[in-house]
């Protein structure tokens, strides 16, 4: 069933940040192109509320390439030695024709796994360990296939031949090189959390990610094979807000909880945003620390604190960092996949 006050244009329109779409311009001309097809905005307005994100659909198309499509595997094969136009007209033709390719996909989520955005966590657990927090135990919110969970395994702006390398460019200067804090027990929750051994989820994330960055399936496979010999994690599946006192739990008095999400509150309904904000607070009165990634606009019942500075760039995600008996506070600003940073923790 599709809502008539739902504007799929637009999401489309504003589906990629300014930066992204200078970087990406086939994937730019794409968003650009669905966003005047009334199929492709039906499609979208057919997804379940919460997943009215264009991204569920760019993932649909993606995966329909991956698995053999005639016409969109060998597009996206040679998408980046294809006119962006070309791309998007070829693109968008396939999916009017055929918008069964989408629809059949769209009882699935978004679950874009980032390990990027571990990049943006260490540089936070830095600062915290910085003001003395030594031992954590690490719950990762929304943890889809669990990739977040090892910041303290990436090897961050130190390449190396082994290993999984994230650069990150530190844009505050003001990332502190103190070592981060002792990683305890590691879990992750999820409504559907995603099996690094299932052939068919590892399919899934590989859509979920864009086929103009090739390097980022090329470390999505390295991580995978890497997290092999990293420690195992707990996997929780539920609602966050159900299960977070389960996970919490298991967490021992000898080191503090903190509960991480990026990427994740945007698809809490509204009530459920503020219903998570007055959990999460009860636990940091008393244990632990809450840090988030996202984007200010899509949590407001979350009530992210005011921000005490401009992004640098746009269509940034807010860093949020409520430290154990404190408030939720401003920490600056991360690239959406953790390509750069600029931390303005208070002091
Ligand atoms: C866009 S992905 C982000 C994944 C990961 N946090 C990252 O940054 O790479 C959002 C994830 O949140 C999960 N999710 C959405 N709503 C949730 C809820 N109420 N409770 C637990 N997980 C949820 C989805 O299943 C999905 O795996």
């Amino acid at each position: 069933m599709t809502d008539s006050t739902f504007n799929a244009g637009a999401y489309y329109r504003l589906a990629l940040a300014p930066e992204d779409r200078e970087r990406l311009p086939r994937y730019a001309a794409l968003v650009d192109a669905l966003s005047t097809s009334s199929v492709a905005c039906a499609l979208l307005g057919e997804a379940r509320a919460e997943q009215r994100n264009p991204m569920l659909v760019l993932a649909a198309l993606h995966y329909n390439a991956l698995v053999g499509d005639r016409v969109l595997a060998p597009l996206y094969a040679h998408v980046n030695e294809i006119d962006p136009g070309d791309f998007a007209r070829g693109v968008v033709a396939a999916l009017e024709e055929r918008p069964e390719l989408v629809r059949a996909q769209l009882h699935r989520a978004t679950q874009t796994n980032e390990p990027g955005r571990s990049a943006v966590l260490a540089a936070i657990l830095r600062e915290l360990h910085s003001r003395g927090v030594e031992d954590v135990h690490l719950i990762d919110v929304g943890t889809s296939m669990g990739l977040n969970l090892y910041p303290d395994f990436y090897n961050i702006n130190s390449p190396s031949d082994e290993g999984v390398n994230l650069d990150i460019e530190d844009l505050g200067g003001n990332v502190t090189r103190v070592g981060l804090p002792r990683i305890h027990e590691r879990i992750g929750i999820d409504l559907h959390p995603l099996d690094p051994s299932n052939a068919e989820d590892v399919l899934w994330l590989k859509a979920c990610l864009w086929p103009e960055q090739p390097e980022r399936t090329t470390r999505f496979e390295h991580t995978l094979k890497a997290m092999k010999d990293w420690p195992s994690a707990l996997r929780l599946t539920g609602s966050a807000l159900d299960v977070i006192d389960d996970a919490l739990s298991f967490c021992t008095p000898d080191a503090m909880p903190v509960v991480f999400h990026s990427w994740v509150a945007a698809y809490f309904s509204p009530e459920e945003q503020v219903r998570w904000r007055e959990i999460i607070m009860r636990h940091v009165q008393s244990r632990a620390t809450w840090i988030y990634l996202e984007h200010p606009w899509g949590v407001k019942g979350l009530a992210p604190p005011a921000t005490t500075s401009d992004p640098p760039r746009s269509g940034a995600t807010q860093i949020v960092v409520c430290e154990l008996g404190g408030e939720p506070a401003h920490w600056g600003w991360a690239h959406p996949h953790g390509r750069w940073v600029a931390l303005a923790a208070p002091s």
